[in-house]
């Protein structure tokens, strides 16, 4: 049997914890899988006093990450503290120029320095793995970096980040307010520390900037990403979108347009009989269309102990096999510059909601706005004020609430209509708009 594979985890949270019990319960079944033994023979964390559920008594304690990453008892360097600078970058950099394979759950870190990190890597002969960094227990990496291989992906879209849909699918089953549901979210422990991270749709880009690079085999481009997140999202909105027929997700989506590749991330309306639809609280899903083997969708949880452990086991266990790849599944060389496709030039469908005057003439002169920027409308909803729990979308009492849906135009165009029609008066606040898809 070849020597053991050591293994020096930096983070001892909820994922390291998991890693730890992966590692030492399924050492049997590990050791047959890979021919070896895998062990984890150093650790470093903020306070080594702290009681975490595990015994780390037998292990070497690094109170420095970086001292941990470049050290003679450690194979694999595992990045499990987060954060895009700082020691977690330092000590990645460190590993790899000290020829250590790196296993990171560190989404913030390749998002932005993807591109060098990988490079590195590649120069010291080692691998970079980051399957947990992309929805978590989903196998999604693998899936577009190997299993997908054969195949031009025309997108690739999903709910990467559980905050949100938590949100999302709550506000809409109970017609609470976002800042209502938001509150329990932190409470059950599901956003970030800075929720707006989550919420603002920083996170959801970071994962998508990801699987562009993987789908695409373009340069990591995190600062070419349209984000906008779910704050200005109300539950009439939710309950709008399920009266037409539709869902309302926060999808980050990578889409070869012809003409580059489109990246964005936004409060999306997809039709409620869509897969994608019917991914509800926590979930995640990723999905994918492929010129030979069509639509795919992987739907998981994308955080948490025991998924995201799953997937940092699974890139640790493809080096015990001997398996490396190039991190972004081709040399890092030939990943080509990131050429963006703007959003404005966006072509699809658009809901908007506003809160109209109630006065004569009001409704056909917003109508004549969008015919003058040739924007087809598929319905217009004169709604009624909501009853009950619903939050009301309407701040004066002599507005009423409408709502458009639009065939699909470009985005410019909308924009331009809406310009108009705030100038012209016959609003009370800046309308809502939100994308719909038909991915
Ligand atoms: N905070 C993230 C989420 C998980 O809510 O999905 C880690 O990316």
């Amino acid at each position: 049997m070849k020597e053991a594979l050591k293994l020096g985890v930096a983070g001892l949270g909820t994922v390291g914890r998991g890693v730890f019990k992966i590692i030492s319960d399924q050492a049997a079944d590990i050791r047959e899988r890979t021919g070896r033994e895998v062990t984890i023979s150093a650790v470093c964390a903020r306070d080594r006093s702290a009681d975490r559920g595990i015994d780390v008594s037998g292990v070497e304690w690094f109170d420095d990450a970086a001292a941990l990453a470049t050290s003679d008892t450690v194979d694999i360097y595992v990045e499990l503290i987060g954060g895009e600078e700082g020691i977690a970058r330092a000590s990645v950099e460190a590993a790899l120029n000290a020829g250590k394979h790196v296993v990171t759950a560190n989404k913030a870190l390749l998002a932005v320095h993807g591109n060098e990190l990988a490079a590195l890597a590649e120069e010291n002969g080692v691998a970079l793995n980051f399957e947990a960094a992309v929805a978590g227990g989903i196998p999604i990496v693998k899936a577009v970096r190997e299993s997908i291989m054969g195949n031009r992906i025309k997108h690739v879209f999903g709910i990467m980040n559980g905050t949100c849909n938590y949100i999302l699918t709550t506000m809409e089953r109970e017609g609470r307010s976002f800042e209502d549901v938001l509150s329990d979210a932190q409470d059950l422990g599901y956003a970030e520390a800075d929720p707006t991270f989550d919420v603002g749709g920083f996170d959801t880009a970071h994962k998508l900037a990801l699987l562009t690079s993987l789908a695409f085999g373009t340069q990591v481009s995190f600062k070419d990403i349209y984000i906008e997140g779910i704050e200005k999202v109300t539950a009439q909105d939710l309950a709008s979108a399920s009266d037409l027929g539709f869902k309302i997700k926060l999808l980050g989506v990578a889409l070869d347009t012809g003409h580059g590749i489109e990246q964005r991330v936004h409060p999306t309306m997809v039709p409620a009989d869509s897969p994608i639809a019917d991914v509800h609280g926590v979930f995640n899903a990723v999905a994918l269309r492929g010129d030979q083997v069509g639509d795919v969708m992987l739907e998981g949880r994308g955080a948490g102990e025991g998924p995201t452990a799953t997937a940092v086991v699974a890139d640790v266990l493809d080096i015990a096999r001997g398996f490396i790849m190039p991190p972004f599944g081709r040399p890092t060389s030939s990943l080509v510059p990131y050429k963006r496709a703007g959003m404005r030039a966006h072509e699809g469908g658009y809901y908007i909601a506003m809160d109209v005057h109630d006065r004569p003439g009001a409704v056909a002169a917003i109508a004549q706005r969008m015919a003058e920027q040739q924007i087809s409308l598929e319905s217009i909803i004169q709604k009624p004020l909501m009853a009950g729990g619903r939050e009301e979308s309407v701040e004066k009492p002599d507005t009423m609430p409408v709502v458009l849906i639009t065939h699909d135009t470009l985005e410019q165009s909308v924009k331009a209509a809406l310009g108009q029609i705030e100038e012209d008066g016959h609003i009370a606040r800046t309308p809502r708009m939100i994308r719909i898809e038909k991915l």
